[in-house]
């Protein structure tokens, strides 16, 4: 046991007291203990794990500071990394707290009133153990067991947190019935079981289910033989090997580290999302290697029944061959829940046949029946004869064996464009679309069908919207209109997950809007730290009062923008909207914006070139998100430093990206006169023209991406030698071909040179005078990741100071500046 912090002779003289406890340091005898108030540990033998008394406290944030303690299990580097957690139920409420190993083998968890907060049910009433003991393994495995025996009488791993750690088999035990599933913490400091667990679900073929509550977010698919079908990304790599294991006795999936010395673990996080870290010691960070939930078509079912997610495609659902959306209304805005139906419904007896779907995720599969000794063939023949087969697949792409066969419903489909698997689908046999044949053939029939398909549904429309009207027209009272609306307001509301607030419990949260709760204020309004009754912060928005948008209008949009989730995107929570206040609700981000890290002397020393890499990648990829994965192909043009948030560990994500769409209306891509951004950031079409795109916005990244180099602002920049901005200077010295001194002299990592000056080669690449010169979003996501070969940047845009904008514009709230034509409304920052 590892003794406190005393000196040696003190632990010596009160040596007699602690006789109890001063055995191996890795296990717990009976009436052995360890207690809070003598900061007593457990350290496995190898050193890897402790256990103990802990409070949690994420890094930055210490408003919510308590007192409560738990029992955990955490790596031995930093106490913050705790894997494993008993009393999440029952914290203590003092340092009173004493562990210890009873005589029938339950080891138990005692405050001061000596009352059982926490036990481990290992005791075994016909059969009490002999010898138990309580020992801490060197995989983070706390076991419970007779001293001679590996056969556990109880185990951590059997009671799984938020963590699954290597070795671990995360599922089902057939025979026992015991299930293993994970558990998400309420916060980053509340330990307490949270709303999302992660689970194997052996319904049918077996899969892993990410649910928030009830509802299902995340699917795994089926285990192929190699990977999960939906987890392309997981394949073999240097850090760990993988394994399904799926027999009569049990279901697991584990996974071990193939080298010791690099520490990696799977972590559901509060939100929902399943994340592998690894921890980079020279960093001291747990970088982020892998996301089970890559974008927004792995949200669960989002296409609807029938429905096919492809990322690359806006918007991003499509329906599977063969089949039609149930809605065009609801399909065209946005609402893909009611998914697709069959062009042709006679699909049993004659003329039917399967349609190969390529390089998907396998629908889902709790609904199947499989059968590992089947062909391909006797697959197909045995789905034909049932009718209630909707498809079949192989089991292991490996080898081509093995049968799937689906029944109801195909639900959550994706596609890729690597490393996905085809299945067949049962259809008329006038939808099946032959690939092979005369290619011209093929495409007058198909033709022929899409007009058909097109006039049928024009039609229907035509019908549906005649009778519609008719139905809205007819002499019912005003009454039931109104009722009508109201739930279908509430059902919809329901279904979007996007709660509205009463304005009374928000300016309770923020204290009336009080000065002291102020975090910044921008260009669309004021922002607020709020607190709700239960605890939850937040950040509240209040906009200024000129939206011209009407109340429906707003609210589909902030709806519409709702939806929208990216890792690298400020989440919203929800909104309100009374008489003349809208009020958005966004997640609260404890370590602020971006601006405060990298402009600030103390601050930007933490922030090294493996964090400011991974927030610019992170930036990157949340701005691709808005320009090309998401639905609604998001401008976002105030893009800058404080509009870039940092959570608890540092990511980044991207704030006040729907602001453009919600306060310009109709607005949103071509000219405008209202030119809304900050100087600094603005490319020169858009400060000067008015002319925005998404390039304009890439110009601003390329800004953005320089600064977080040199720590220094582009407006404002000075240098002794010459007049030019910080884009200037990093050309100047570009040119000059020593790009590395744009470097901030706080990170003096000469490792690293060659990443950052690609990173500068990106960056001026995006701020070129002329838009079509730089490179999109995807490109520049692509150069940062990849050593594919850079161009030769051009003169950047806007690289010496202007001097009608010089004067700062740091404390007055908009700036105006006119020249003779146009008004550049300067927004300052936060
Ligand atoms: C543990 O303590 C109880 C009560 O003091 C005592 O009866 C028992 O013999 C002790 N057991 C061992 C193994 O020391
Ligand atoms: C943590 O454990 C590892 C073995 O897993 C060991 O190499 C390392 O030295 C330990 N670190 C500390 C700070 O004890
Ligand atoms: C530690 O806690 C135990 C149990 O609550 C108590 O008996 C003991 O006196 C405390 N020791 C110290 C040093 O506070
Ligand atoms: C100890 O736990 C018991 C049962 O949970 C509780 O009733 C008692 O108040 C606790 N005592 C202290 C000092 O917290
Ligand atoms: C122990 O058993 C009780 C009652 O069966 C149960 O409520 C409790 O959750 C169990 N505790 C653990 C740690 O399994
Ligand atoms: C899949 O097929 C390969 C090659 O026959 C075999 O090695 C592997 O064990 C199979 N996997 C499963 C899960 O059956
Ligand atoms: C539907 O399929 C059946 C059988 O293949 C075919 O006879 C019928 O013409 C099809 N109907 C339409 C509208 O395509
Ligand atoms: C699986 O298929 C084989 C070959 O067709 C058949 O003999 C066997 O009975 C099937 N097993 C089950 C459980 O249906």
């Amino acid at each position: 046991m590892k003794g406190s912090n005393f000196p040696l002779f003190l632990v010596a003289l009160l040596l007699p007291f602690f006789a109890l406890s001063t055995l191996a340091a890795d296990t717990i005898a009976v009436n052995q203990s360890i207690a809070d108030n003598q900061s007593q540990t457990l350290v496995s033998s190898g050193g890897s794990f402790e256990l103990g008394f802990f409070t949690p406290s994420s890094s930055s944030s210490s408003s919510s500071s308590s007192n409560l303690r738990y029992i955990g299990i955490w790596y031995n580097f930093s106490k913050q990394s705790v894997v494993w957690v008993a009393n999440r139920d029952s914290p203590l409420t003092d340092s009173s707290g004493v562990l210890q190993l009873a005589a029938d083998g339950s080891l138990r968890l005692l405050n001061s009133s000596n009352a059982v907060v926490w036990s481990t049910n290992s005791t075994k009433a016909a059969n009490p153990p002999r010898n138990p003991l309580a020992k801490l393994l060197d995989s983070g495995n706390l076991v419970v067991g007779e001293s001679n025996s590996d056969d556990y009488l109880w185990q951590s791993f059997d009671y799984l947190s938020d963590t699954i750690l290597p070795g671990l088999e995360f599922g089902h035990n057939r025979e026992t019935g015991r299930d293993r599933y994970l558990t998400s913490w309420k916060s980053p400091d509340d330990p307490s079981p949270g709303d999302c667990t992660t689970r194997l679900d052996p319904d049918g073929y077996p899969q892993i289910f990410i649910r928030k509550g009830e509802n299902i977010v995340f699917r795994s698919g089926p285990w192929n033989g190699l990977r999960f079908s939906g987890m392309p990304n997981l394949k073999p790599n240097p850090i760990y090997t993988y394994e399904f294991v799926y027999n009569s006795k049990q279901i697991y999936y584990r996974y071990d580290l193939t080298d010791k010395s690099v520490i990696s673990r799977l972590v559901l996080d509060n939100q929902g999302i399943l994340q592998r870290f690894t921890w980079t010691t020279s960093t001291r960070t747990w970088n982020l290697y892998l996301t089970a939930q890559m974008d927004n078509c792995d949200r669960y079912g989002l296409c609807g029944p029938y429905g096919s997610c492809n990322i690359n495609n806006s918007p991003p659902c499509g329906c599977l061959i063969g089949f039609e959306p149930r809605s065009r209304q609801d399909w065209d805005s946005g609402d893909w829940s009611g998914g697709c139906v069959r062009r042709n419904d006679s699909v049993c007896g004659v003329g039917e046949g399967f349609q190969r779907i390529v390089s998907v995720k396998l629908p889902d599969t709790s609904k199947s029946s499989f059968n590992a000794s089947m062909d391909l063939g006797e697959c197909e023949a045995t789905c034909s004869k049932d009718c209630s087969c909707t498809a079949y697949s192989t089991l292991n792409i490996t080898d081509g064996s093995g049968c799937l066969l689906w029944f109801g419903d195909l639900v959550d489909v994706r596609e890729y464009t690597e490393n996905g698997q085809d299945f067949f689908i049962r259809l008329a046999a006038s939808d099946l679309v032959s690939v092979g044949g005369s290619k011209r053939k093929t495409r007058l029939w198909i033709i022929a069908v899409c007009l058909l398909a097109v006039g049928i549904a024009a039609l229907g429309f035509f019908l549906i919207f005649r009778f519609r009207r008719k139905r809205l027209r007819r002499p019912a009272s005003i009454m039931m209109t109104q009722e009508r609306d109201q739930t279908v307001d509430e059902s919809r509301e329901h279904e979007l997950e996007l709660p509205l607030f009463d304005f009374s419990t928000i300016t309770k949260a923020t204290d009336l809007f009080s000065e002291s709760r102020k975090l910044g204020e921008g260009g669309f309004g004021s922002v607020y730290k709020g607190v709700f009754k239960d605890g939850q912060e937040v950040a509240v928005k209040r906009l200024s009062k000129d939206s011209t948008q009407g109340l429906d209008e707003f609210k589909n949009e902030v709806i519409t923008i709702a939806k929208l989730q990216h890792r690298n995107l400020v989440k919203l929570l929800g909104c309100c909207i009374e008489k003349e206040e809208k009020v958005l609700v966004y997640e609260y981000m404890p370590n602020k914006s971006l601006d405060a890290f990298i402009f600030d002397p103390k601050q930007r020393k933490l922030l090294d070139w493996p964090m400011r890499f991974h927030i610019i990648n992170g930036i990157a990829r949340g701005l691709l998100y808005l320009h090309q994965d998401s639905r609604l192909r998001i401008i976002h043009r105030d893009l800058k430093a404080s509009n870039v948030l940092l959570d608890y560990d540092m990511n980044p994500k991207i704030s006040d990206f729907g602001m453009a769409r919600i306060f310009g209306g109709n607005e949103t891509q071509g000219n405008t006169k209202r030119v809304v951004g900050t100087y600094g950031y603005m490319s020169p079409e858009y400060a000067i023209d008015g002319l925005f795109s998404i390039k304009s916005d890439v110009f601003s990244f390329g800004v953005l991406v320089l600064e977080i180099i040199s720590g220094k602002r582009n407006r404002g920049f000075y240098h002794e030698d010459h007049k030019h901005n910080l884009l200037g200077h990093a050309w100047r010295l570009y040119r000059e071909g020593k790009p590395e001194e744009v470097m901030d002299e706080t990170m003096n990592d000469s490792q690293v040179l060659s990443e950052v000056v690609r990173c500068i080669h990106v960056a001026l690449l995006c701020v070129q005078q002329a838009p079509e010169d730089r490179p999109k979003m995807s490109n520049v996501v692509l150069m940062l990741s990849s050593d594919i070969l850079l161009a030769e940047p051009t003169e950047p845009g806007f690289f010496t100071e202007r001097k009608v904008f010089d004067q700062e514009s740091s404390s007055s709230k908009v700036d105006t500046c006119s020249t003779n034509e146009i008004t550049i409304t300067l927004l300052t920052a936060r």
